[in-house]
């Protein structure tokens, strides 16, 4: 083992935290060089906290103050306390339901990353699987893209395409999204531990290729 510094993820998530679960696997079985140093959730029951526990990974429940869609101002500053207290190198954003606003950003200056369900820019927002059967897209998928200040409009990182079936409903497409996900962050993460991303304008060189999947 060099005596080099890890690489540590901080792992934002308000929900079940199956896309941390990839992460955090790849982590450990040494496909991703890098650790999850810590998980932080603005929902106190979310099952991403208690997936990072059962990990030995530190897990807190940080409210989110006032506003039901963002942090207030008081949160915003213990979630970057927390971060810091971390030495957190790259922000990984997982089903993490809260817009996060420039403040914070700055803070973490293109080092802020999240998988969105859907080939952005179609479909940015809630329930994306959803938007994509309502406007009868025949192929879908998820994003990894650095985070900005719009929603889901950073740089794009990584994209893997899913097949959108005539059987489908809005849970089985979620289902094949995810799955697609969880192979698509990992490898995200792991370009970017790796030090292999460049970004030029909007163009993000060095990430995995884009991948379709057949039906
Ligand atoms: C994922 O579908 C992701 O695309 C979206 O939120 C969901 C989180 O799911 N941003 P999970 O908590 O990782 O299972």
């Amino acid at each position: 083992m060099s005596g080099e510094r890890k690489f540590i993820l901080g792992v934002l998530g308000s929900g079940r935290g199956s896309n941390f679960v990839a992460v955090a696997e790849a982590c450990r079985a040494g496909a991703v060089p890098a650790e999850v140093g810590l998980v932080l959730s603005d929902v106190a029951e979310a099952g991403i906290l208690e997936q990072a526990r059962r990990r030995g990974i530190q897990a807190q429940f940080i409210p989110p103050g006032k506003f039901r869609t963002r942090l207030d101002e008081e949160a915003e500053q213990a979630y970057l306390a927390a971060l810091r207290a971390a030495r957190v190198d790259l922000i990984v954003l997982a089903g993490f339901m809260r817009v996060l606003k420039p403040p914070f950003l700055d803070a973490f200056a293109g080092r802020i990353i999240n998988i969105h369900p859907s080939l952005l820019p179609s479909f940015p927002g809630l329930e994306a699987w959803k938007q994509a059967l309502a406007h009868g897209v025949k192929v879908t998928g998820c994003t990894v893209h650095w985070v900005d200040a719009g929603v889901d409009s950073g740089p794009i990182i990584g994209q893997q395409a899913v097949p959108v079936l005539d059987e489908d409903t809005p849970e089985t497409l979620h289902q094949r999204i995810q799955e697609a996900e969880h192979a698509l962050y990992p490898r995200c993460v792991g370009a970017i531990a790796r030090g292999e991303i460049r970004l030029q304008g909007r163009r993000v060189f060095g990430g995995p290729p884009g991948v379709i999947r057949g039906a």
